[in-house]
């Protein structure tokens, strides 16, 4: 009798067992507690989308467009690929879906698996999955310090502490090609010193040499030229803002110059989380995202900034088990947070608007969920938005108050208002909330 085959799942996929669901369950509940408090609205796409979307988004000279993507041909003749990331799909919701006429920041995220042709090994599987969250609509750093400080929050609930975030601005199209320039020079310059791959990209995409784990590349990137001495006068207060909420905001981040990240969308902003102890290791990175602001009208939209990143859940589950991080203790989910009355944040200024960052991590920490809107300064678009999500409390912090150390809180129905010390605005919050 013939032996019967065996068979096996294919290369680079897994099976989630029993014993690992616990740990998928708690990514997503926290997740879902991460787009509850800072209100992301939830999408699903379909797994299957049109070729181009990825060639014309992720951009055609990326490994994974380039190596990596599963494409194949319907019966019905339309070239089609299993996603191997979720953002140029978002983007096509936020066109086609019509979001690009709603109230600015749009605010969506998501969840599920992707596939990439890629070497398989440890903490890099041809189908894997990711958490995604992105914000439409607002070019100001605080967006992009709202998104890092998000990610850092899901981390520290999922149990996981020891990470460091590498941030970097690779600035915008008018300062990248002049650094572009001077970079291929250098490069071409060391040509003999670097991988085939890179004698390659080096024609045709000198950044991306630069983001090579080959360790003869590593070296000549440590005496590449650093793109943050090429950026024009916008992109470097954008970049030395960011920098600022992020101090502000106490996280554990360090500049890498070097940073650029494997996909060819990103302006200004791109950060990556990685657990400290492995940062010299390849594919390590928990977490990876940037600012995108010219994406939404390659794809056909109108001019959109854009920032968002992406992580990785197979990476995220495999750190908690190294960690022995201990799933009864990961207690938070939407329905813990306090969140009636509606209380709105509002900010004034500069130093205010910095100070918002650590209000708005004390409560979380306190679990009472407090809406604002970061990514507006004027006075009247806040109040504009306040009054559309119906609040019943704003907490007012203008340059004076953050100066002193002080807080306005005013009842939307009554009009009274007090002055209370910024220190005890938390418990004052919660007072009220208990007592509806
Ligand atoms: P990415 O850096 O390609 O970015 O992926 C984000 C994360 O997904 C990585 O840091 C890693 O944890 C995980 N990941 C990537 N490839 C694999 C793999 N083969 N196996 C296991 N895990 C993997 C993006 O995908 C961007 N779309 C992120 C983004 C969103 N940027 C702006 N918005």
């Amino acid at each position: 009798m013939p032996r019967k085959k065996k068979f096996k799942a294919l290369s680079g996929m897994r099976d989630i067992m029993p014993d690992e669901q616990p740990f998928w369950k708690k990514v997503e509940m926290v997740c879902e507690a991460m787009a509850f408090f800072y209100d992301f609205k939830k999408i699903t796409t379909p797994i299957i989308e049109e070729e181009d979307l990825f060639v014309k988004g992720t951009g055609a000279t990326t490994d994974i467009v380039e190596k990596q993507m599963y494409s194949f041909k319907t019966k019905g003749g339309e070239k089609v690929v299993l996603r191997p990331e979720f953002t140029p799909s978002l983007v096509r919701v936020y066109i086609e879906k019509g979001l690009e006429g709603q109230p600015k920041p749009v605010k969506v995220w998501t969840l599920g698996p992707l596939f990439r042709y890629e070497r398989p090994q440890k903490g890099r599987y041809r189908q894997f999955h990711q958490f995604d969250f992105e914000i439409f609509g607002d070019k100001s750093p605080a967006s992009d310090a709202l998104m890092i400080q998000l990610f850092a929050n899901l981390l520290e609930n999922l149990g996981l502490k020891n990470w460091e975030i590498e941030v970097n601005s690779i600035g915008c199209k008018e300062c990248r090609s002049g650094y572009k320039r001077k970079l291929k020079s250098f490069l071409k310059a060391n040509q003999r010193k670097l991988c085939a791959d890179c004698k390659k990209r080096l024609q045709k995409n000198p950044l991306r040499v630069l983001d090579c784990k080959e360790e003869k590349c590593q070296r000549v990137k440590k005496l590449a030229p650093k793109i943050t001495e090429y950026l024009c006068e916008e992109c470097q207060k954008h970049y030395e803002k960011l920098i600022g909420y992020l101090k502000e905001m106490n996280l554990p981040f360090v500049e890498n110059p070097y940073l650029v990240r494997g996909l060819d969308y990103y302006t200004r902003t791109v950060f990556e989380f990685v657990p400290a102890e492995k940062k010299e290791k390849r594919q390590t990175a928990l977490i990876g995202g940037g600012r995108y602001d010219y994406l939404v009208e390659e794809l056909g939209g109108k001019a959109t900034p854009a920032v968002g990143g992406a992580g990785g859940i197979e990476r995220i589950i495999e750190e908690m088990k190294e960690k022995k991080v201990n799933l009864v203790k990961i207690q938070i989910s939407e329905d813990k947070f306090l969140e009636k009355p509606k209380v709105f944040l509002l900010h004034l200024g500069d130093l205010a608007k910095r100070k918002c960052f650590s209000l708005i991590e004390e409560f979380k920490k306190a679990k009472i969920k407090v809406r604002q809107n970061v990514a507006k300064d004027r006075l009247k678009a806040q109040l504009k938005w306040a009054s559309r999500l119906n609040a019943d409390y704003t907490l007012i912090l203008g340059e004076k108050e953050a100066k002193e150390g002080t807080i306005i809180l005013r009842d939307m129905k009554t009009g009274i208002q007090k002055i209370i010390p910024l220190k005890k605005v938390v418990s004052e919050v919660k007072k009220i909330m208990k007592k509806r």
